[in-house]
């Protein structure tokens, strides 16, 4: 009997449902800062390249799997070919890993939430008064001084970090029906936030300076092969690229949906709130700079530091009272939760769309299992080394799990789609064909893709997908691991983690992902309709 797969209730359920997994953390914290250090205005040259020569092609290929296919992203690749099943398991894999500690980011702000809203009634935010830095990593966090002194479990991000798994197993246990409903609010919300700040942000003595810091181009930044790097890094981790779950959302579209258009309205969607949330971040760190009487430069920080200090020591400086000060902070922190949960909910369905998919079990159960498992997964980042442990785990899985994930998809799909069974079924399909003509490469895909899109795609996705895109990703890799060998990775300005940490954290954990591919592969699941599609 067919399988009937569940469906999106429209397909602007399902775009949002895209834009709300690509829109994260990452818009706000890492691409201002990103932008800022490779070159400031000149960033935008490279990102706007690797949009349209890895970022779009890399996501219509996801879409259009899943699509095809109709299965998450391992079902899909054992579709391709039975033997690429692992890498579908080991995109959902690096996925579920940085589900992990995106959750933990997600606990921290669930505190800030908590005591922004709080200081209306004890008369000020904790961090007033220059005393963010105090409270982030020693009120906050309990930060060790390293990574071996692991202390104990800091109770209140533990209990952030379990009211976010809750409300993720809530959104999507009963299926991607209440996730289209929900993204509807947690989509446009964060949006409508930052203009609200961007509103109260611009019109802050010194916004300018900010601005113009945030945009001023440094063309020679151009000729650094790092800051490419950067570029295409940035774009994989903020479209959602090689977690898998841009595939299994995509398989919840009838058959015949369009893939382009949609990956079209996704990418750059998300792109332009990134530049956005950079005036909104700027504006603020030129009023800081103005107020301390420093260089912009002298107030930046990136990761943590500049959502959980320097944004709210901004914030309290400016002059409008402790009430005020309260609902702009408890606004921006609502922001993070909101822009973090639908990125957050999108990776763990990517990975319950796998399991299910694969072992026919109740979706309810496969999906309590998963946010428990997260949640206890989580807790390692709950601790007192808590951070140094999240730092090294980012590191690994964004700079060499995503990377090689997208690298492997578009060999795959580029170069042995065309499989010897596939170019039979291919043929068939296609008499006008010449016999004998040479066919490699994302044909069939492609395809495909052009049959049910509006917009079609030409030889330019072959030459991305099969040489451009891989090329680069290639590249990036080796130039990371050589400033890996050169210099270990550094916890603070030539400081590096100490080795154990490192193996245990980025290396071991890298490993294990790629060793689960492989486990749950060779399990045995349950019958998979639709199986005739490449035999
Ligand atoms: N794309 C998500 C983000 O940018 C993971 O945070």
């Amino acid at each position: 009997m067919a399988e009937t797969r569940e469906r999106w209730d429209s397909r602007g359920a399902f775009i949002m449902a895209a834009i709300g997994s690509a829109v994260g953390l990452g818009n706000v914290w890492r691409f201002p800062y990103i932008a800022y250090d490779n070159g400031g205005g000149a960033f935008f040259i490279p990102y706007f390249v690797a949009l349209l020569t890895a970022g779009i092609p890399l996501m219509i290929v996801e879409y259009a799997l899943g699509v095809r296919f109709q299965g998450s992203a391992a079902r899909s690749f054992r579709k391709v070919g039975r033997g690429w099943e692992w890498l579908g398991w080991w995109a959902l894999m690096v996925g579920s890993v940085i589900s992990f500690y995106y959750c933990v980011i997600m606990a921290w702000s669930w505190r800030y939430l908590y005591d922004s809203v709080a200081s209306i009634f004890t008369g000020g935010v904790p961090w007033a008064g220059d005393r963010a830095k105090d409270c982030f990593y020693n009120g906050v966090l309990h930060l060790s001084k390293g990574p071996g002194e692991v202390g104990g479990l800091v109770w209140p991000i533990v209990g952030g970090l379990a009211l976010t798994w809750l409300s993720i197993w809530w959104i999507i246990h009963k299926g991607v029906k209440r996730v289209g409903k929900i993204v509807m609010l947690t989509v446009p919300l964060p949006v409508l936030i930052l203009v609200v700040l961007f509103i109260r942000g611009v019109t802050l003595e010194g916004a300018a300076s900010g601005i113009s810091f945030y945009l001023t181009p440094d063309f020679a930044a151009l000729t650094n092969p790092r800051v490419w790097v950067a570029a295409y890094g940035q774009i994989f981790f903020s479209l959602s690229l090689g977690f898998g779950i841009l595939i299994a959302y995509a398989s919840y579209l009838p058959k015949r949906s369009d893939i382009t258009n949609n990956a079209f309205i996704t990418s750059f969607s998300n792109c332009l709130t990134s530049f956005f949330a950079g005036f909104v971040v700027f504006s603020v760190l030129g009023f800081l700079a103005h107020q301390k009487g420093v260089p912009v430069k002298d107030v930046l920080s990136s990761g943590p530091g500049l959502a959980f200090v320097t944004y709210p020591t901004a914030i309290a400086k400016i002059q409008m009272g402790n009430f005020l000060i309260a609902v702009v902070s408890a606004l921006f922190f609502l922001m993070l939760l909101s822009l973090g949960v639908d990125s957050a909910f999108s990776i763990v369905e990517g990975m319950v769309t796998g399991l299910h998919d694969k072992f026919r079990a109740n979706r309810g159960v496969i999906c309590a299992l998963m946010c428990t498992f997260g949640f206890l997964a989580g807790l390692v980042f709950c601790t007192d080394a808590g951070l140094y442990y999240l730092d090294i785990a980012d590191n690994w899985m964004s700079k060499y799990g995503l990377a090689l994930v997208g690298l492997m998809e578009c060999i795959v799909v580029g170069w042995f789609f065309g499989s010897h069974r596939l170019r039979k079924l291919f043929r068939r399909e296609h008499p006008e064909l010449a016999e004998g003509a040479p066919l490699c490469g994302p044909y069939e895909l492609k395809q495909y893709v052009n049959e049910v899109s509006d917009f079609r795609v030409g030889w330019w996705w072959d030459l991305c997908i099969m040489v451009v895109t891989p090329g680069i990703l290639t590249g990036a890799i080796v130039l990371n691991f050589l400033d890996y060998l050169k210099e270990g990775y550094l916890q603070g300005p030539g400081k590096p983690y100490p080795t154990w940490a490192v193996v245990l954290l980025g290396w071991g954990l890298a490993g294990l992902v790629v060793l689960l591919g492989i486990f749950f592969m060779v399990l045995r699941g349950g019958r998979d309709e639709g199986e005739e599609v490449a035999s």
